[in-house]
């Protein structure tokens, strides 16, 4: 009778760790497939972005440049966001709706006419419909939408101000900014970051967010300089 008991308590157990087998494969497989997933989604948002990219040379690189200033500064802010896939994808993909914008509008080496700005400045819009059914994206498409806002309300394309701006939008607009200020347009030489902080720092309170700017503060040149190249 003891035996008998024995040998089911023996099955009991050998049955307990099969299922913990079983489990710990699936947990396996599913973790696998969870990355395949994720890098999947990271080489689709990098392929959109350089459809768009490579249409113009002048800029080269300025997604990813600015991308990795931009979670570079939310990492000093020391934002959750900053690790967040849907930040980075954001940021990856703000400018999506350039596809829309003429090339004789976006390659324009002179200052715009107004009919050509109101054509130039529904690219923020134009990108969030774009990516409108993309759900992976999720928070992704508020950085596109809003990266052209103002803190003080003056910016496109909803007028947003202060903090009803999207934070990773907010803090984006300085890294875009920080780009563009440091890279050789048509109509001028590239200026320093020195000299991009200092006119950054001038628009704090009315284009930028203070907290945005101030968190670009604590990243050092010699980190900017490393993420550029
Ligand atoms: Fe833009």
């Amino acid at each position: 009778m003891e035996a008998d008991l024995v040998a089911r308590l023996e099955e009991k157990e050998r049955q307990l760790e099969r299922y913990a087998a079983d489990l710990r494969e699936t947990f396996k497989a599913e973790r696998a497939r969870e990355a395949e997933l994720r890098a999947s989604y990271m080489a689709t948002v990098r392929a959109l972005a350089n459809a768009v990219e490579a249409r113009d040379a002048y800029t080269g690189r300025h997604a990813e440049r600015v991308a990795a200033y931009g979670l570079e500064i939310a990492r000093a802010a020391g934002l959750e966001l900053a690790d967040d896939p849907q930040t980075e994808f954001g940021f990856l993909l703000h400018d999506v709706g350039k596809v829309a914008v003429p090339d004789a509008i976006l390659f324009k080496p002179a200052p715009l006419t107004d009919d050509e700005r109101v054509l130039m400045e529904r690219h923020p819009a134009i990108g969030s419909d774009i990516l409108r059914d993309i759900d992976f994206l999720g928070d992704a498409k508020l950085v596109v939408r809003h990266h052209h806002e103002r803190w003080d309300g003056q910016g496109y394309p909803d007028g947003l101000e202060g903090e009803d701006i999207p934070q990773a939008a907010r803090l984006f607009a300085v890294a875009d900014a920080l780009d563009a200020l440091t890279t050789d347009r048509p109509y001028r030489p590239a200026g320093t970051f020195a000299d991009a902080r200092r006119i950054i720092a001038d628009g704090a309170g009315t284009q930028f967010c203070p907290a945005s700017v101030a968190a670009l503060d604590a990243v050092r040149d010699e980190r900017l300089e490393e993420l550029r190249t």
